[in-house]
């Protein structure tokens, strides 16, 4: 194993029917120590994501560029996409344990974790970006499939020459076919009308009339408790169901996007997540709306407040 600070990373604990199995997933050892992270100057410009189907075709080349370039880095830069892709192999498949309790594994899901795990990893992403495509303004793009205009899957992962392609996607979710954001494995058969109306009312239900934090953001997970204390009701869905949904239904663990250790290997995984982050602020907005206090900056975690 390698042990960082306290930290020990092993062998993750893959399904054992997984049809590509890593061997491992930990990130490579530096050999300065980490730094802390602090945040950026207040004198730094506000950098404002867009969504994909707004962003244009010259932007999305942009992306497609950095794909590309990540994936041209040798596997032992932490910069390079397969190491990237493993961030979400190491902390959601025991291969991280927690400090000082080796029988604790670290999971980033189906608690609190969720949003702030998430945000953490798309923002150094993001960063990542602007220093290889050297565009000190370039922002992740969100896939905003929870409005009509975005609910396919974005026409530049489809094609087969790109470096946005992946082969483990489920191939009766194709474009034009509308995403299911509560999808459980079957099938609805819906009309186009009817699907996009009952991806509303998902949306409504799990995100728009989640008043109650802990809800929304998932339960307490503090050091010393065990994995996956519950889920909040935007990571059950629609974001478990949409993974799925993209994944290939195929393959045992719904590989790429529907498994923890190969979800980050598609490409699309990351403007999906930029999505959930937008999804998590957009709640914030909702909530302080509904208290009458739009001009509040600070936001709430109490339930009963
Ligand atoms: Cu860590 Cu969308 O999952």
């Amino acid at each position: 194993p390698i042990v960082t600070d306290q930290l020990w990373c092993s062998k993750p604990d893959i399904p054992a029917d997984a049809p590509l199995p890593p061997s491992q997933c930990c990130p490579p050892m530096s050999a300065s120590p980490a730094i802390n992270f602090t945040f950026p100057n207040a004198t730094e410009p506000v950098r404002t994501r867009r969504p994909v189907h707004e962003v244009g075709a010259e932007y999305m080349a942009k992306y497609e560029r950095l794909v590309a370039l990540m994936k041209a880095l040798p596997d032992s830069d932490p910069r390079s996409f397969h190491q990237q892709a493993n961030i979400h192999c190491a902390y959601c498949t025991g291969a991280y344990r927690q400090v000082g309790q080796p029988e604790l594994p670290v999971q980033v899901h189906y608690s609190w974790l969720f949003f702030p795990f998430h945000r953490a990893y798309m923002y150094f992403f993001e960063r990542i970006a602007r220093k290889l495509l050297d565009d000190p303004e370039f922002t992740l793009p969100f896939w905003s499939w929870d409005i009509p205009e975005g609910m396919q899957i974005p026409a530049e992962f489809v094609n087969k020459s790109s470096p946005l392609y992946d082969a483990f996607r489920d191939p009766a979710h194709q474009p034009p076919k509308l995403v299911d954001l509560d999808f459980w494995q079957m099938e609805k058969n819906l009309t186009g009308e009817q699907q996009i109306q009952h991806n509303m009312w998902v949306m409504y239900k799990q995100i728009v009339s989640s008043p109650l934090p802990s809800l929304f953001h998932g339960q307490p997970y503090r050091a010393g408790d065990s994995e996956k204390p519950g889920a909040g009701t935007a990571e059950l869905a629609p974001h478990n169901t949409m993974h799925a949904w993209i994944g290939n239904g195929w393959y045992p663990n719904g590989e790429d996007m529907g498994a923890y250790y190969t979800a980050g290997r598609d490409p699309i995984f990351y403007l999906y997540h930029s999505n959930i982050d937008r999804i998590w602020e957009a709640w914030r907005h909702i909530r302080r709306a509904a208290k009458g206090n739009n001009s509040s900056q600070t936001m709430d975690f109490t339930d009963h407040a």
